[in-house]
């Protein structure tokens, strides 16, 4: 059976690789795609629903309902739009078609998230690739309802490399450290994929280069293009790939999780997120003394097959490319 999905997200160039990664899947009928529920992250609500609009409409696909995120007070959140660009998209958005759908006419993707557990009781998947605020404001909400979910992945956290928004957090905890612990709180059985395995992802010039003289004409590829020149730019300039051409393709890594687990090496543990430091606030610790545990929240990747996982990647963009019919 086909395994039903949620996509909480916040496009974000390595979202939109991402997303793209599932859409080869679901143009292949290996997964349904129940929504997209976007959030403020990288770039503001607004944006980040925008971007994956224009993203599913390049891609032709047009029956995804995609929920729009709650605007946050831009003082308190810090966005990350140096990296992805003001549009959340290498500033390519005014290059594509608009999307399909209006962020105002749109449902609270917390309302979906809700509703769809409601329907769907232990069938659905969440792969949270952004900010938890759209999962905490769920249980807010209708407390027990992330219970409902068969399994919740996301993509977040440091434990023993730097972070990348302080020397020690990672951003998708940091940017809503409430959301995260909330979320955490809420099972003991969260799926956890850290910079410690996703720093070691790097999609390269090369392998975009590839796809563009195999497909010259594609206006996928076109665009998957200058995104990676984009992203290229600002990680170089931010020191993220230790010099190497390309970007950190961060989110990647859950979707690879739930297709080629295999590719991935788990500890289990107590997941604690620092909240209230000085320095600290953000950080994600695990107990790794030998002393007895009372408990779990989580599993939590420590190693991946970087090289397998790239090459998987591109095999299924691949695949995309040659489903979308307008190249
Ligand atoms: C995470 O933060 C965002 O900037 C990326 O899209 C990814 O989800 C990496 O720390
Ligand atoms: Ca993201």
């Amino acid at each position: 059976m086909v395994r039903k999905l949620i996509l909480d997200t916040d496009p974000g160039g390595d979202d939109i690789f991402s997303i793209l990664w599932l859409l080869s899947f679901l143009k292949q009928k290996n997964i349904d795609l129940l929504a997209i529920t976007t959030a403020a992250g990288n770039v503001p609500a607004r944006n980040t629903f925008n971007a994956a609009c224009q993203i599913l409409r390049l891609s032709e696909v047009d029956d995804i309902v995609v929920g729009r995120g709650v605007a946050l007070p831009e003082q308190l959140f810090s966005h990350a739009s140096h990296i992805h660009g003001s549009d959340g998209m290498g500033n390519l958005s005014q290059t594509l078609p608009p999307g399909r759908r209006r962020f105002a006419d749109s449902p609270p993707s917390e309302k979906l998230i809700i509703d769809l557990l409601n329907r769907y009781p232990d069938e659905v998947t969440i792969v949270g690739i952004a900010p938890l605020t759209n999962l905490a404001i769920a249980e807010n909400q209708a407390p027990g309802i992330l219970k409902k979910a068969k399994e919740i992945v996301i993509m977040g956290g440091a434990f023993n490399v730097p972070g990348n928004v302080t020397p020690v957090a990672e951003f998708n905890i940091a940017f809503n450290v409430k959301a995260a612990q909330q979320v955490f709180a809420s099972r003991s059985d969260m799926v956890m994929l850290p910079l410690d395995v996703t720093r070691q992802l790097v999609f390269t010039s090369e392998m975009i280069a590839d796809l563009v003289a195999d497909y010259p004409d594609s206006k996928l590829v076109e665009f998957m293009a200058k995104l990676v020149e984009f992203l290229t730019r600002t990680s170089l300039e931010h020191r993220e790939t230790k010099g190497e051409r390309g970007f950190l393709i961060h989110d990647a890594v859950a979707i690879a999780y739930l297709f080629y687990p295999e590719l991935l090496t788990f500890k289990r543990g107590q997941v604690m997120i620092e909240t209230q430091g000085k320095f600290t606030t953000g950080q994600t610790l695990l107990d790794n003394r030998h002393g007895v545990k009372m408990g779990f929240n989580a599993w939590v990747a420590t190693a991946v097959d970087a090289h397998n996982l790239m090459a998987c990647l591109v095999q299924d963009l691949t695949s995309l490319i040659e489903r979308v019919h307008h190249n």
